[in-house]
């Protein structure tokens, strides 16, 4: 106890790289011992094959959050890379992981435009035969976390970003080979396969940063498609606000999120990262960023917390080091989350604290 007590003063102090040499339990000022404190979701997306590479990344993971999402590792392409074969592997060594440290888990994603096989996207089939298609996928994906993981799921995305920035349906191989109602046959297979699951419908903005709904065309026709589920009783539970911001548009989640309250929906942020602006090159300020990311990540939580619709903030990777958006031409500088290259606490981290402890 007095060695967590020691890590969690050092912790406090800025001083000390937490996710290193943090021992098996989080510290008494980590985000997870707050979060757990505040019966609140924080949680990360995480990588399978980065558990097993790097110590620290599992090590961090284990010590810093109380959510994992798979970044990657229950998308089509992974988890179903042939007609008649699912790969539960990846997703599994994920739902092991959150099992042994306590975490719960939010699954993504059953039904998106992207990230699916060869066999998938290259095939022509009638509407019944992609019906069949998706409604197997959904079943037999869920059918296995239910089965092999009940206790570690509670949310699901399962449909992702049905709308282009217009408001109009994305041309997927959904939308094209089933049309509209797609996304409904998507949360009623869901909602068959999972009684009890969180079924969330997971977009982004558009980096509009817009606060109010109705002034977001994507917003708008996100709103209109939740209004008429839940006056038909589709299996619509949640909104998932992926949260992939900007210092110069971050929205007001709590007031972006009204209508879904109203709706008698739940809410979450699902992929919270913050870039700077004023960071990019060549004038890389990132003490000015660090603080912009420290307000964005504050009133992130904050909204959630005082939401009685919403309990759930996953930051879109563990740390600086593996964020997706490293790998983004348009922002090599990117460190748009609240844990450093090295797991260590970053100002937007203790502002994640700060708001769990109330
Ligand atoms: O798995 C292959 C590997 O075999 C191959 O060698 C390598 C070559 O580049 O590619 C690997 O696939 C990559 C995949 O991530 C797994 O790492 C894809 O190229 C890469 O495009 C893919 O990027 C993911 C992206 O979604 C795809 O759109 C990011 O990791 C992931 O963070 C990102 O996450 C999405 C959310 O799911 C939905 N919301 C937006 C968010 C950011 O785009």
């Amino acid at each position: 106890m007095l060695r967590c007590l020691v890590v969690g003063l050092l912790v406090l102090a800025g001083s000390f790289p937490v996710g290193s040499f943090v021992p098996a339990t989080a510290g008494p000022r980590s985000t997870r011992t707050a979060a757990a404190r505040a019966d609140f979701n924080w949680g990360a997306a995480a990588r399978p094959s980065l558990l097993e590479r790097d110590p620290g990344y599992a090590q961090a993971l284990a010590d810093n959050f109380t959510v994992i999402t798979p970044e990657n590792a229950l998308k089509f392409d992974t988890v179903h890379p042939a007609p008649d074969r699912y790969d539960f592997g990846p997703g599994d060594r994920l739902a092991d992981f959150a099992r042994a440290h306590g975490m719960k888990m939010r699954g993504h994603t059953l039904v998106w435009h992207a990230q699916l096989p060869d066999w998938v996207t290259r095939e022509t089939r009638t509407r019944d035969q992609w019906i069949g298609l998706m409604r197997d996928h959904i079943v037999t994906v869920l059918g296995h976390y239910r089965s092999a993981y009940p206790d570690v799921f509670y949310q699901w995305d399962v449909v992702n970003e049905a709308f282009d920035g217009r408001g109009e349906r994305r041309p997927s191989v959904w939308q094209k080979g089933i049309g509209d109602d797609y996304v409904e046959l998507a949360f009623r297979f869901a909602r068959e396969a999972w009684p009890g699951m969180q079924l969330f419908y997971n977009d982004f903005d558009d980096g509009t940063g817009e606060s109010d709904c109705d002034r977001s065309a994507k917003c708008a026709a996100i709103k209109r498609l939740a209004t008429r589920f839940r006056s038909r009783s589709v299996p619509l539970d949640g909104i998932g606000f992926q949260g992939h911001i900007k210092d110069l548009d971050s929205p007001d989640f709590g007031s972006l999120a009204g209508w879904v309250e109203r709706l008698g929906l739940r809410w979450a942020i699902t992929e919270l990262d913050m870039t700077c602006t004023s960071a990019r090159p060549p004038q890389v300020d990132r003490p000015a960023c660090f603080a912009s990311q420290a307000r964005a990540f504050g009133a992130a939580v904050r909204a959630c917390v005082d939401s009685p619709a919403c309990d759930t903030v996953v930051q879109w990777g563990v740390s600086d080091r593996d964020s997706w958006l490293n790998r983004m031409t348009y922002d090599p500088s990117a460190n748009p989350l609240a844990f450093d290259r090295q797991f260590g606490y970053k100002p937007a981290a203790y502002a994640v604290v700060k708001e769990l402890s109330g």
